[in-house]
Order: C-alpha cells, then structure tokens, then sequence
C-alpha cells in the first residue's frame, strides 16, 4: 500500500495540493526546508506544531481502519508519504513513513538520536540528550529520503500494489511504482486518479478511499 494526503483526507486533514492545500498559507520554502530551519526555526516549530495539533485530534477513517483490519487476512504493508499517525492509530503494524513523522523529533546534529514527542509542542530549547536542539523527525525538501531504498524493496516483493491518495507528483516517492513487478495487480484508488505511464495491470478507482477501500477488503476476503 503505497499512501499519501489523500487518505487522511477524509479525517479531516488536508492535502498538499488541493484547492485549500497547507501550503497556501505558507511557501514549502518558510517551513519545510533546511533552509528555513536554519533561518526561522521558530516559524518551522510553529508550524509543526499546528500540523501535530491537528493530527492529534483527528481519528483514523473507514480507509486507514480498512487497512488495518486486512493484515487480519493478508499480510499488508504500509509505506506513507504521510507524517500523521493515523496508520497506526487505526491498528496498521507495518508502516514504513518516507517523509518522516510528526509524532517524533530528532536531534539537529545527531542523526540518529529519535524521541517520541508528548502532546503537541515541540519548542526551541528542547533538546537531545547531548544538548542539541531538537528539530521535527521529517524529511524536508532538499534532503534524502533515508528509507528509499527499503521502501523498494518492498515494492519489488508485493504480490498486489494500491496506491492511494497521493498526486505523485513528489519524488522519488513518485518512482516507486515503478519498481513493482509487471504483472501484479495494482489498483489506484483517488478522485483524481488517471493512468500512470508505464504502469501494467492498473485499476483506476475514481474514489474516495474511505469509500473505495471498506469496498476492495470485502471483496479481497471473499477471493
Ligand atoms: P497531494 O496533496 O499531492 O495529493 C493528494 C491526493 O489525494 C490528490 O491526488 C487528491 O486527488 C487525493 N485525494 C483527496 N481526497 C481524497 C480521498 N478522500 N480519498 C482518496 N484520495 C483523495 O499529497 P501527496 O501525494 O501525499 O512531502 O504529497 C506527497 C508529498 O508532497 C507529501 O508527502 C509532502 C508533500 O510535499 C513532504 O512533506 C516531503
């Protein structure tokens, strides 16, 4: 399962590029760049902060919750260009996040230095514990996507590929599709889907997910 905005938009939260996308209010290069970090962290927390507020009061949907009851029957793997948490909250195990999490921070100068983050705020001051200030766990515009090449892997070995809710118009999330094998059923489920070039074997379901997904287990479960 290859997921992005689009499947949290039915909890409420917005897409990227939609006609009331986030990044109306803000310019991807004031908040989601090393670049801003380094000249307006403040305005960076702020606006993670928003973003994690958002995310803690919203509720997984009917697609996140049909994903989640399909391990019961198949073994299911999420790999989300999202940062919310709603996968998870919905009972998904394995999910692999891309562009990193809200729900974690990390240090600004060691890497590998993870935290969970509790409640809302992340703020300037808090820090790892080396003494390095703390910055979101995401993956921003300009840096490497460190689990690319676990995430295609993954792809290379599925027996069936959805996609759902994402533009792909961001890569290299975007070029993963192509990596899974020719002839495996795949399934594009998202109001704006259209075909993808060089795509076999793929089903365009025009749908919300929170529609299309509760729909596909079912009849998964009866094939
Ligand atoms: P986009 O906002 O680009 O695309 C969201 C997609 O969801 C669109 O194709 C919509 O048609 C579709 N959509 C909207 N409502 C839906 C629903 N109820 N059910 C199914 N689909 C629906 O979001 P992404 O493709 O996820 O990166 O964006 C990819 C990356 O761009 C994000 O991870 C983020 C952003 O910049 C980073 O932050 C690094």
């Amino acid at each position: 399962m290859l997921t992005g905005a689009g499947i949290s938009e039915e909890s409420g939260l917005k897409t990227f590029r939609g006609g009331d996308g986030l990044w109306e209010n803000h310019r991807i290069e004031d908040v989601a760049t090393p670049h801003a970090w380094h000249t307006n962290p403040e305005l960076v927390l702020s606006f993670y902060n928003q973003r994690r507020i958002q995310m803690n009061g919203a509720q997984p949907n009917p697609a996140h919750l049909a994903l989640a009851e399909m391990q019961k029957t198949f073994d299911v793997q999420i790999i989300t260009q999202n940062v919310d948490n709603l996968h998870e909250r919905a009972g998904s195990k394995k999910v692999l996040h891309l562009h990193g999490e809200l729900a974690k921070s990390r240090s600004e100068t060691i890497e590998q230095l993870i935290y969970d983050i509790e409640g809302d705020y992340l703020n300037i001051g808090d820090k790892c514990e080396k003494g390095y200030q703390l910055r979101p766990h995401i993956v921003w515009f300009g840096e490497m996507v460190p689990k690319m090449d676990e995430a295609i892997a993954l792809v290379k070995q599925t027996d069936i590929l959805m996609i759902i809710g994402t533009s792909l118009q961001v890569y290299p999330a975007a070029s993963l599709v192509q990596f899974a094998p020719v002839n495996i059923p795949k399934y594009y489920i998202d109001p704006e889907a259209s075909q993808i070039f060089g795509i076999e074997n793929l089903t365009i379901l025009k749908q919300k997910a929170g529609i299309a997904l509760p729909a596909l287990k079912n009849r998964f479960e009866k094939s």
